[in-house]
């Protein structure tokens, strides 16, 4: 019998809440699937930091590294600054493992509203592969005369084309991979950032090349943003860079009907490293504890990581069972307009596992 070891982190907040349905939907899957997962449960975040003033032990990385993946839930409390927070465990994760591939797929669910009016199940279905090593999110900078009435703030992004190389390379694979519209969307601020996103673009072309059967645009991010809510439909893979993704990853999530459906994966390609798979969202700390939070995102990227350990059929079993749940449409979490408890949705796509 085959045996994964998931470390998982459940951190703060509602990740506390969703990150054990996850588990219970993996238990599940392994009984079907003659498998084992030995889960290593780590708390770490908020509470830790409180306790021990930083958000993970000195040797986090070292109790990670001989996994074969992280589960990992949210990091973030009211009277922590978001900077620690995520300076202190999400990025060095990130980071040490080279996971530079953030993966975050925007689908809509047959009976899941969107707010946009026109939107149906299915017409949404693309994937935004984020740059997650560098870019903006490089932590290079400084400040001068610091907290003084002159106080100056440097912050520099830094654009590699190894970097943009393997992310972009990364995106038209997927684009291969999937199989669907065949289009990658590549999005820069060109105009205005006249060196890194020059390089970008330059780069971006250059792999574009290898591709010829792969259609292409380039977009500014402000035309991106647009262009999520006016033609999601046109869009299939989506690639662009560390802050510029994330914001954008931020509005594919909510047309495709909650931040409780967007799940993410955050790969290490090559595999050298295990690869962390977690919900879009935050900690919400204004429904945490209620137990009223959708679960449905931390399964989908559970999902993502049966993928990734390919048990490919496992992951479409998960998949489809939160799409039936979410088709029928009897139990849902109130960010879908629904009554059910974090606990009855997982239920429910147990119900659809068996
Ligand atoms: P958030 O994603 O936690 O919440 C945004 C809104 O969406 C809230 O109204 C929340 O109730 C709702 N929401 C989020 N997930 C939901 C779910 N599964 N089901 C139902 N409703 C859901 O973002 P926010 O409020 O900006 O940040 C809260 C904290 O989380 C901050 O400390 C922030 O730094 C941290 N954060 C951590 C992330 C991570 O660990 N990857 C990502 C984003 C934020
Ligand atoms: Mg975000």
């Amino acid at each position: 019998m085959k045996t994964f070891t998931i470390a998982v982190i459940p951190g703060d907040g509602v990740g506390t809440e969703v990150v054990p349905q996850a588990k219970r939907v993996l238990e599940k899957i392994a009984a079907k699937h003659f498998v084992t997962f030995v889960f290593q449960d780590f708390a770490w975040g908020a509470e830790h930091f409180f306790k021990w003033g930083r958000m993970m032990p000195a040797g986090a990385l070292d109790l990670l590294q001989p996994c074969d993946a992280i589960l990992l839930g949210a990091v973030g409390h009211p009277d922590i600054p978001d900077h620690t927070t995520l300076n202190g465990l999400l990025l060095p994760i990130r980071r040490a493992f080279d996971q530079y591939a953030n993966v975050r797929p925007a689908y809509l669910y047959p009976g899941v509203a969107s707010p946009l009016a026109k939107a149906r199940g299915g017409d949404i279905d693309f994937v935004v592969v984020r740059e997650n090593t560098e870019g903006e999110y490089a932590q290079v900078g400084g400040f001068l005369y610091h907290h003084q009435p002159d106080e100056v703030a440097v912050q520099t992004s830094v654009f590699t084309r190894r970097g943009i190389e393997r992310i972009v390379k990364f995106a038209f694979d997927l684009a291969v991979k999937r199989n669907k519209k065949r289009r990658v969307a590549s999005i820069t601020k060109s105009n205005a950032q006249g060196y890194s996103m020059v390089l970008w673009d330059r780069v971006f072309a250059e792999v574009a090349a290898q591709y010829p059967s792969i259609e292409t645009e380039s977009l500014l991010v402000d035309a991106a943003a647009m262009n999520f809510i006016r033609r999601p439909e046109s869009f299939d893979v989506v690639v662009g860079s560390n802050l510029f993704c994330d914001i954008l990853s931020d509005i594919s999530a909510i047309i495709i009907g909650s931040m409780g459906l967007a799940a993410s994966a955050n790969l290490d390609p090559m595999r050298r490293f295990p690869s962390m798979f977690e919900p879009v969202h935050g900690s919400a700390p204004d429904i945490a504890g209620k137990g009223i939070v959708n679960p449905l995102a931390t399964i989908l990227s559970a999902s993502m990581m049966l993928d990734h350990l390919e048990m490919t059929e496992a992951a479409k079993e998960a998949e489809r069972a939160v799409a039936a749940v979410l088709e029928e449409g009897q139990i849902r979490t109130p960010d879908l307009g629904g009554k059910s408890s974090t606990e009855e949705v997982t239920d429910a796509v147990l119900e659809k596992l068996s």
